[in-house]
């Protein structure tokens, strides 16, 4: 049993966690307890100490307790007027038209499984149990139901409210948050992911102080903030610490609150952006809010995240992929943009083939006029130009090479320039007597028009239906603007996902990648419907320790797609060694973004035996359990992702000082009695990054700009020193001293010859 309900006490519990909530005198639920498990027992000890009130309180009703002032008061629910100044959870003009509201416990019941959502994606519950406590004004019968759902082995609770009217005139909500939750305050750090295009998901941590802290998007799920936050006392680390997590499974315009209230009460807050938000409830109507899903742990940030990652994969995810290691693909984007014929891309795909991709990606630029950005979003007919023998032809070629098709598509969007906005302007969201807004030269679909959604999918599912696709990549490049108020940017968002429902609920079979101008909509309600998302248009694996790195607190490894492109980048011009793009994109859903041509004979050879590296290792880097290692340098970054038998670490030094010592190589999580043994995965190392510095090893000299050196570089590599060891777990676990790093002293082929950005891949395997 993982709810029970004892007099007046609500206790959820989860294999390492305890919540802990009790109905007061008055009928307002206070909340005693979140966070470690605790066992029955007196609650008097865990409940907040108010026998004397702040000066200046309003108590809630001084002749019959002159200590009850719902500002001083650790809350799972709150309303407005009655003396509690924080956020409120609900701000609602009720029928008497005013926003004072109070609600009190009404009735509760506990029900197996995750009651069912009516416009929203919910995580799977099925044997999850659930507490839903209704509350009721205390003046008009005017209801919410707090939904709390309780993921066991996840250490999960997912917390939703909704809102009943049953008063006979209308009530306006302003503001209906899923979820409010009050702890103490510990110095809490607050950490978000925020960023923008390229620049997605970059940790920023900032300590919470007296007053709010808001995190939110109001432009749908954006680049600038993702939805999830976390909260740590002060001395977390990686390991240890305690650390609760918060995330929503919503696309759409977000808002999480951390407030540090006078009483030293933090309340956390979170839901659908109250942005421009009005949503009028008439007799018998009822608002949902979007799932909110908390966490947590007293193993530190990772303890957070593996909750979180188990969460995803088992609760979130779902369809014929859920589980299943992901193709190593090839997308045509960066290869060919919008040039391209039927004939590059059969190359590219044979390319792809021959170095180890599974599974070809035709990108943007195969329908109507899309031949630039300016053109043809909206329309679906293949252009006869490109592709003669239409999609289906071209699948047909690239399964008969033994590779899967896959197809990208942005169907929310629509160019001025396109016969469906010939034929429909008005399906277009734009005002009256306004000039619209453009974004990436398009505008958005008004996905609240039943006939917008039906085209959407009578269209897609053509396709889907007529060739063989088994991969799609939705993509979405612009923010909303022109639209008329938040309850139609949440109205967008229900006929969203209904869209996606249509299409591929019955399409179970179709590895579904999200994507907006990247990782614009990397959230948990996009992920209820594709496996994966393209996490940033920037493949910059420097760049990408910081993207996937910060995603990686909340989402798991699976979900990011993550890709190898060319050097230097094509957005920060670094030029990073091809085992370093290699080896961050491997911590990801796994896929190459170039043109092979573009590589040398030698590169190419090096990248076969990577992707061949990389199948061994697949499904420990994407579904083993995944964790940030701290290594006590800004400039060194080490993941490790294990499974049973395989543990795989990722090292990457970023700027590598002078005169290096010694590295230390910790593993962390191995069994200390059993044997393991260690090997490094072959770095080549590819010579005319050496320039005139050969001359040290070689007995001529080589100018860096000599013809020679250039022809030796397309054929011939030499590889960095490996390691490879044999040894307890316990001595992994207490750290290998690798070998060491060139310090400009002399050479030897037991020495690591890598500079800056460069990457180091272990395999680990249980003897
Ligand atoms: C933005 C995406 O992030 C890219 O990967 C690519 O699909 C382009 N759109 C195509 O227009």
């Amino acid at each position: 049993m993982s709810i029970t309900v004892s007099e007046s006490r609500f206790r959820l519990d989860t294999a390492d966690t305890t919540y802990l909530f009790q109905k007061t005198a008055f009928g307002h639920l206070e909340s005693l307890h979140y966070g470690r498990k605790i066992p029955e027992g007196d609650v008097e000890s865990l409940r907040y100490k108010h026998e004397i009130p702040f000066g200046s309180a309003v108590l809630y009703d001084e002749s019959k307790d002159a200590s009850y002032c719902l500002d001083e008061l650790p809350l799972e629910w709150s309303g407005v007027g009655k003396g509690d100044f924080r956020t409120a959870p609900i701000e609602i003009r009720m029928p008497d038209g005013s926003f004072t509201c109070d609600f009190v416990y009404d009735s509760h019941r506990v029900e197996t499984g995750a009651p069912k959502m009516q416009t929203l994606p919910q995580s799977t519950g099925e044997e999850a149990e659930s507490l839903i406590v209704t509350l009721k004004d205390a003046v008009f019968p005017v209801y919410v139901d707090l939904i709390y759902t309780v993921y066991e082995k996840e250490n999960v609770i997912a917390r939703r409210a909704v809102v009943r009217n049953e008063a006979e005139e209308s009530v306006l909500l302003n503001q209906i948050m899923s979820y409010s939750l009050d702890l103490m305050d510990r110095s809490y750090t607050v950490t978000t992911l925020s960023g923008a295009w390229i620049r997605e998901a970059h940790v920023v941590e900032r300590p919470l102080r007296a007053g709010a802290l808001v995190n939110e998007s109001t432009s749908h799920s954006q680049h600038g903030n993702n939805p999830a936050l976390a909260l740590a006392v002060q001395d977390a680390t990686e390991e240890s610490g305690d650390v609760y997590g918060f995330n929503l499974l919503y696309s759409g315009n977000h808002r999480t609150t951390v407030e540090l209230g006078q009483a030293g009460i933090v309340r956390i807050t979170g839901g659908v952006n109250p942005h421009c938000f009005l949503w009028e409830l008439k007799k018998g109507e009822s608002f949902e809010t979007p799932e909110a899903v908390l966490t947590y742990s007293c193993r530190g940030k990772n303890g957070m995240s593996q909750n979180f990652h188990a969460f995803v994969q088992n609760r979130v995810v779902r369809g014929d992929w859920q589980k299943k290691e992901r193709p190593i693909l090839i997308n045509n984007w960066e290869a060919n943009f919008f040039q391209f014929r039927q004939n590059s891309l059969l190359r590219l795909a044979q390319q792809g083939k021959k170095l180890g991709c599974e599974l070809f990606v035709l990108d943007d630029g195969w329908f109507g006029a899309r031949n630039t950005d300016t053109a043809g979003l909206g329309d679906y007919t293949v252009n006869p130009k490109k592709l003669p023998n239409g999609l289906d032809g071209l699948g047909k070629r690239i399964n008969e090479k033994g590779m899967q098709f896959g197809l990208w598509f942005e169907p929310e969007n629509v160019n001025d320039d396109s016969d469906l906005y010939r034929a429909h302007p008005d399906w277009a969201i734009q005002r009256p007597n306004r000039k619209p807004s453009l974004g990436r030269h398009q505008k958005l679909l008004d996905l609240t028009k039943r006939e917008v959604r039906d085209y959407i999918v009578e269209n897609v599912t053509k396709i889907l239906d007529s060739c063989p696709i088994s991969y799609v990549k939705w993509d979405m490049n612009r923010k909303v603007s022109d639209f008329l108020d938040g309850a139609f940017l949440h109205r967008y968002l229900i006929g969203y996902y209904e869209v996606l429902t249509r299409i591929f609920r019955p399409r179970q079979q179709i590895l579904f990648e999200g994507c907006a101008s990247g990782g614009g909509r990397f959230d948990l309600g996009q992920l209820c419907f594709s496996q994966q998302i393209w996490s940033s248009d920037d493949t910059d694996p420097i760049e990408r320790l910081k993207i996937q790195g910060g995603l990686s607190l909340f989402y798991p490894i699976s979900t990011m797609g993550a890709h190898v492109s060319l050097a230097p980048h094509q957005q920060t011009l670094r030029n990073t060694p091809l085992s370093t793009r290699f080896a961050v994109a491997a911590f990801g859903a796994f896929g190459l973004e170039l043109d092979p041509k573009d590589l040398t004979p030698i590169e190419r050879k090096s990248l076969r035996a990577m992707l061949e590296t990389y199948r061994t290792i697949r499904k420990t880097c994407q579904f083993g359990k995944f964790s940030r290692v701290e290594t006590g340098n800004d400039y060194t970054v080490q993941w490790q992702a294990q499974t049973e038998k395989q543990t795989v670490v990722l090292r990457v030094k970023t700027i590598v000082p002078a005169a290096q010592k010694n590295d230390l190589l910790e593993v962390k999580g191995l069994s200390p009695e059993k044997m393991y043994t260690l090997e490094q995965v072959s770095t080549p190392l590819f010579v005319s990054g050496f320039g005139t510095l050969l001359k040290h090893i070689l007995p001529v000299t080589i100018r860096s700009y000599s013809h020679l050196l250039l022809a030796v570089n397309k054929y011939l590599k030499m590889d960095d020193y490996k390691e490879t060891y044999r040894a307890s777990g316990a001595q992994f676990m207490a750290g290998i001293r690798l070998h060491r790093s060139f310090i400009g002293t002399g050479y030897s082929d037991k020495m690591h010859m890598q500079g800056d950005d460069s990457a180091m891949l272990f395999i680990i395997t249980e003897e």
